[in-house]
């Protein structure tokens, strides 16, 4: 990895961290002083020795201080654990002392700066200079002179690389162990085209972003409804529900906001339009629930399933996709009791999967409150005066990221841009 993945460094922060953690608590529970000892011991399953290489350490000061105590925590620690640090260095002062300190062996070869030579190893009867590439001073008992090796046969430095390379090459042929996996990152251009290159977490079913984590795919959880999707204009809501519709081929109705930017939906699904349309849909609503009601006391009576949940979701799915819930209010709001059969509709298993401007949603009326009670849904910016889910302002997402909420369980993933296959 290079200094500037942000990401690659703290995750890899992370997993070393971890691995000083764990491997402390198991050297403890084992009672075994280090490393080669607890090797030893466990002849069958030994433990990895890790490197840690990095060149050209000057760079390290650039990062940030928490990456510095990072290393030196790494290389004092690290040692006993079998995990070991490389460093190299132009000067001696572009590494701190407390990480200097932490290192057993030094190998110097020609500094500009002759002190620095003296400081590093001590006094030698040697002088180095920068004619013979590859001399160098090394100390074990006493400081001796050397001559460093070159890993391949090279005359400048363009050869040097390409013969370098093969021979990496070359041993990476001929390794035959497990695959390794870099330490994944996430894209920077990300789109619902590219969910085919990663894994799943869990199912394939309603994939709607990645884990930040892993950087696998996760799914929505669509089984408690209202499922709200929250944020300002052009956060990304439209974009959200795109990503949920083009995955779904069941039924679904539309309801579209006046930008009608689900036009485009009308022959896959009941896009309702006008008053005529809407009573068609509370019909049909209302004709769904009671057989779904139906069928699930024969269902329960059966004792096929443990719940009233785990019935609905083996019926046929049935959405109800909403781009603006405000229109929507506007829309239904005169429906006799359009409160019962919303609450009647999302407990018997139909998805209502809604947008909602954060600078809206003010009304104190009862359709209002069926969605302001929602427990879970996205959201993908600041929150306005809504107050639903649980979020710190600092937590706040930015563009193209979400928070998942589920009965208070956040999750922050990343979200495609929706693109039409
Ligand atoms: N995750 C994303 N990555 C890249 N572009 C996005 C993403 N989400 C939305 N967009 C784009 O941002 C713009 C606004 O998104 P939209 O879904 O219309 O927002 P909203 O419905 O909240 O007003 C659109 O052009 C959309 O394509
Ligand atoms: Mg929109």
């Amino acid at each position: 990895m290079t200094f500037d993945s942000e990401e690659k460094l703290n995750k890899f922060q992370k997993i070393i961290t971890a691995e000083i953690k764990a491997r402390k608590q198991l050297f403890g529970k084992e009672m075994v002083q280090n490393f080669d000892m607890y090797n030893q011991m466990h002849k069958d399953k030994p433990l990895k020795a890790i490197f840690m290489v990095i060149d050209n350490f000057d760079v390290v000061k650039e990062i940030s201080m928490d990456f510095e105590d990072f290393i030196t925590k790494t290389t004092r620690d690290g040692f006993g654990l079998g995990i070991y640090t490389i460093i190299t260095a132009t000067r001696s002062n572009a590494v701190r002392f407390s990480i200097l300190n932490n290192f057993k062996n030094k190998v110097v070869q020609y500094l500009f700066d002759e002190g620095d030579v003296m400081g590093l190893l001590g006094r030698s009867k040697y002088k180095l200079n920068d004619e013979v590439k590859g001399r160098a001073l090394i100390k074990h008992k006493y400081i001796s002179l050397m001559q460093v090796y070159a890993p391949v046969k090279f005359e400048d430095d363009v050869e040097f690389i390409t013969n370098l390379k093969s021979t990496i090459q070359n041993v990476a042929d001929k390794y035959t162990g497990e695959k390794l996996i870099g330490i994944p990152v996430l894209p920077d251009i990300f789109t619902t085209k590219d969910f085919a290159n990663y894994k799943y977490e869990s199912t394939n079913e309603n994939l709607i972003g990645l884990s930040l984590d892993n950087v696998e795919s996760v799914s929505a959880d669509l089984s408690d409804s209202p499922y709200l999707v929250v944020g300002p204009s052009k956060s990304g809501k439209t974009n959200f529900l795109e990503i949920l519709m083009s995955q779904n081929n069941e039924k679904a109705y539309v309801f579209d906001s006046d930008s009608m930017a689900l036009y485009k939906y009308r022959e896959k699904f009941d896009y309702i339009n006008n008053d005529e349309e809407i009573q068609t849909f509370i019909e049909e609503l209302t004709d769904e629930i009671e057989d779904r009601k139906d069928k699930l006391e024969d269902a329960l009576n059966s004792g096929e399933y443990g719940n009233p949940k785990e019935f609905y979701k083996s019926l046929p799915s049935i959405s109800i996709y909403i781009d603006d819930v405000d229109q929507f209010i506007q829309k239904v709001q005169n429906i006799p009791n359009i409160v019962k059969i919303l609450e009647q509709s999302a407990s018997a298993g139909i998805h209502i999967i809604a947008g909602v401007n954060s600078a809206k949603l003010k009304g104190f009326d009862e359709v209002s409150k069926f969605f302001k009670n929602s427990t879970s849904g996205a959201v993908l910016g600041q929150m306005g005066a809504l107050s639903m889910f649980p979020i710190n302002m600092r937590d706040i997402p930015t563009f193209g990221y979400a928070i998942l909420c589920n009965n208070g369980e956040l999750r922050k993933i990343k979200l495609p841009k929706f693109i039409e296959s």
